[in-house]
């Protein structure tokens, strides 16, 4: 696992709140009191990260708190105020969109409590208002997707279909901006239909079947998705429509969920970038660290990106599916 040290000088500033903040109504036998909004259950990934979360609180004797946000900022808003009135000792957020959290994490610092960022990314004008964020390098996602549609077509002509995920959040802005600066090298290649499927299934298979009925069969030449689950309805409405994904139709996605890998070993599926589920796990130890010791965090930590074929598809599914 790679530490990237942003900004340790604004990490430092983050560290006024050490030693103070919560442990309010602890339970028996845990040592900290955290609080996790997360988005909700849109993938399953996010499924993964959630289970994750908790085995990793377990392991770390953390009373994790979790309440699920419904894919709304005004609930984690909500949440967040919650959990600084709990008086808890740390707060991670999965932040569903990018923008609009200054003022709750302003409330948060004044009360002492450090926040911890996963999954996403946010923007704010004052980075001192979060201790660290546990996340991916979404645009070398996008980067990486990118690079293998141009390798794998080669100089023929390719019409793509773009899933991307939901419209303002970090994933989105960032898989789109290095997907295309990959596709961007190579002028055969381009983008013809690009639509949010919210990152779930339902939504991305309306947004395939529409985008067959606009292009017809034979215009669309690879499919890129913001994640698996997109990918995994986009198949479905391929198939529905008589095209073979994997075959006729590239496709190449995020996030090495187990579902992408049975598809790539059946022969339907191409490429997946993997995001680890893993991130609740290094922000409580950065949060565990810096409640006990003061011990600065590092502005980011930055989880690997790994690239996945069908070679390697029966495996990844076997070893994968009973850990998701
Ligand atoms: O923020 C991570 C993204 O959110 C995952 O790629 C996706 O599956 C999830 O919904």
């Amino acid at each position: 696992m790679k530490y990237v040290a942003l900004t340790i000088a604004a990490a430092a500033v983050a560290l006024t709140g050490c030693g103070q903040g919560g442990s309010a109504g602890k339970a028996d036998g845990k040592e900290l009191v955290v609080g996790f909004s997360q988005i909700g259950s849109e993938s399953g990934w996010r499924t993964a990260e959630t289970n994750a979360a908790r085995a990793a609180a377990d392991q770390r004797k953390v009373d994790l708190r979790i309440s699920d946000a419904q894919q709304r900022q005004e609930n984690q808003i909500k949440a967040i105020r919650a959990f600084i009135a709990q008086g808890v000792d740390g707060i991670l957020v999965a932040p569903v969109v990018a923008t609009g959290w200054d003022q709750v994490l302003r409330e948060a610092k004044a009360a002492n409590i450090p926040v911890i960022l996963v999954d996403r990314q946010i923007e704010t004008s004052d980075p001192n208002l979060y201790l660290s964020a546990v996340t991916s390098d979404q645009v070398l996602e996008g980067r990486t997707a990118g690079e293998w549609l141009v390798k794998t077509v080669g100089g023929k002509d390719c019409s793509v279909v773009e899933l991307q995920g939901t419209v303002g959040s970090s994933p989105a802005i960032a898989r789109k901006k290095g997907f295309d600066e990959a596709i961007g090298k190579a002028p055969n290649i381009k983008t013809v239909v690009s639509q949010s499927g919210d990152f779930t299934r339902a939504k991305a298979k309306e947004v395939m079947e529409s985008a067959i009925k606009s292009l017809g069969n034979a215009k669309i030449c690879a499919v890129y998705a913001h994640n698996d689950d997109m990918m995994i309805g986009a198949i479905q409405a391929m198939k529905e429509a008589g095209l073979r994904p994997g075959k006729d139709v590239l496709t190449v996605s995020i996030d090495a969920v187990p579902d992408i890998f049975k598809a790539m070993a059946d022969g339907e599926a191409n490429a997946t970038v993997e995001l680890t589920p893993e991130m609740a796990g290094p922000a409580l130890d950065m949060l565990i660290a810096y409640k006990k010791d003061g011990k600065a965090a590092p502005k980011w930590h930055q989880t690997p990106t790994k690239l996945f074929l069908p070679d390697t598809a029966a495996a990844e599914y076997e070893r994968r599916k009973t850990l998701y």
